[in-house]
């Protein structure tokens, strides 16, 4: 768990201080879970502070809006420029930024796809999000609860409502002693950790489940297997099932606000010899060195944060 604090939050066009940053108590969103959020990281690096993957993140803000028929008022350079002013108004790296598009107006009933959008942006201090585990090691449960399937709702959204299931199954675990749960799709395949994407490591080649397994399509996943391959490993995309997790090398889940976390123990099984693996190890020092900006290669996959950014002013009403 995270406590939330910070200087100001960027709302539809205004800085608000962090404590005055309110929303109605009949919001559509708050009753229905009808909201889109992202989660970035902002990094200090040797040419100041950084934004790790901005463009991706905003894209698939709106991506989530359209699945969910909401219709965010502001351009994706809009967007961008906003989060970049957030981020400069905080002063503060690590930090996680946290924008969310919502229905903000008291109004009751499910059907509400017209009402109002607006946008809040934060970002607060960033911390190890699975704890110790975030480097030696975590201990994952498979959950009970399954991720729902895309006939449910759309899975590829990172909306409010979606994390249901997620919630119940982090808390389960959490519960039971561990800190982390491993989601199965409806079918039994391994899909995702409540906030990762999940890696496994067998005879030198990295898996992941496909997008068949109704998966969040991670931003931090997609950098992993573009670095992977660059390394000089194959990653192959499939259905991977529970004997595959428990037999692997080495396991590891990707995130953002996780970075990425080795996973020492599935229930009561062991993964692999030594954790971090070689792998894992390798992987993780490379993508360290690349949100530092150490690795002109991915240069283009960090937005600098401007000392003072353009204020972006509110919609037309
Ligand atoms: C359910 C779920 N899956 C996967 C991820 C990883 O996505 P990303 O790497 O874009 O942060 C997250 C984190 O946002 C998540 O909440």
């Amino acid at each position: 768990m995270m406590a939330a604090t910070g200087r100001k939050i960027w709302m539809d066009g205004r800085m608000v201080d962090f404590a005055d940053a309110h929303v109605h108590v009949l919001s559509h969103t708050l009753h229905y879970g009808v909201g889109v959020f992202e989660g970035i990281r902002g990094y200090a690096t040797r040419h100041g502070p950084a934004i790790f993957r901005l463009r991706e993140h905003v894209e698939r803000l709106i991506l989530s809006a359209r699945l969910y028929h909401m219709k965010i008022p502001y351009s994706t350079e809009e967007i961008e420029q906003a989060i970049l002013a957030t981020q400069a108004a905080n002063e503060v790296v690590p930090s996680y930024i946290r924008p969310i598009a919502y229905r903000g107006e008291p109004s009751l009933g499910v059907k509400n796809s017209t009402g109002a959008v607006s946008l809040a942006i934060a970002a607060i201090p960033a911390k190890k999000y699975l704890g110790e585990g975030s480097e030696a090691g975590v201990r994952a449960k498979i959950s009970p609860f399954r991720k729902p399937h895309a006939d449910a709702l759309p899975t590829f959204a990172k909306a409010a409502g979606n994390y249901l299931s997620g919630y119940l199954a982090g808390v389960d675990a959490q519960q039971d002693g561990y800190e982390e749960a491993i989601l199965l799709d409806q079918n039994g395949y391994v899909a995702e950790g409540s906030g990762e994407n999940i890696f496994l490591v067998r005879d030198g080649q990295l898996y992941t489940p496909g997008l068949e397994s109704d998966i969040l399509v991670g931003i931090t996943r997609q950098s992993i297997e573009r670095m992977a391959r660059d390394l000089g490993y194959s990653v192959v995309e499939k259905l991977i099932s529970v004997n595959e997790l428990l037999t692997a090398d080495e396991v590891f889940f990707t995130g953002t606000y996780a970075e990425i976390a080795p996973v020492k123990e599935v229930g009561h099984f062991r993964i692999g010899k030594k954790v971090p693996g070689p792998v894992t190890t390798q992987i993780m020092t490379t993508f360290r060195r690349i949100v530092q900006g150490e690795e002109p290669k991915y240069a283009e996959w960090l937005t600098p944060v401007p000392a003072r950014s353009p204020s972006i002013a509110a919609p037309p009403a």
